[in-house]
């Protein structure tokens, strides 16, 4: 009986990480796509050359990012909150380019935002999460 209790303690163990992990990577998707779709924003507002819509797409993409980094944040992957901190520092840059009105490098910024969303992605650190 004891025994059997055991071997349930150590297969639920075995099957909760996983799924907890799985439940996880879910929400990261989820938060993700709803960074794209700021992203999308900030293209057509850039576009556009609207300081306002700029500003509030980038708070966007920095307040996704920034919840995002919390789950990475005890994962041990230094690398990987460098990157978070990489993207989130160019779109608040771009919120304060918005809110000046100065919109001449708009495009670049977002071009070099583009370019540092895809340098984390890849890197697969979802592959490289501890199992
Ligand atoms: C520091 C790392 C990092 C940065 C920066 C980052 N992402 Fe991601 N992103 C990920 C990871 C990890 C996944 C994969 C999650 C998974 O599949 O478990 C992902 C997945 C995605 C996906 C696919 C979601 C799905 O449904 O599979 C989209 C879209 C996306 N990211 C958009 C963005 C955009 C837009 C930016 C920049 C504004 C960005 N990401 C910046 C780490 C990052």
């Amino acid at each position: 009986m004891k025994q059997t209790l055991r071997l349930f303690v150590i297969v639920m163990a075995c099957l909760s990480g996983p799924a907890y992990l799985f439940a996880q990577n879910d929400a990261l998707r989820e938060s993700m796509d709803n960074t794209q779709d700021a992203k999308g924003d900030l293209m057509e507002a850039v576009d556009a050359q609207q300081g306002q819509k700029i500003t509030a797409a980038a708070d966007t993409i920095v307040k996704l990012l920034e919840e995002n980094r919390k789950f990475w944040a005890d994962k041990k992957m230094p690398d990987v909150l460098e990157m978070f901190d990489d993207t989130i520092g160019q779109a608040k840059a771009m919120s304060a380019m918005g809110k000046s009105g100065k919109l001449d490098g708009a495009k670049e910024a977002f071009a070099k935002l583009s370019t540092s969303c895809s340098r984390c992605h890849d890197a697969h650190p979802e592959e490289k999460l501890p199992k």
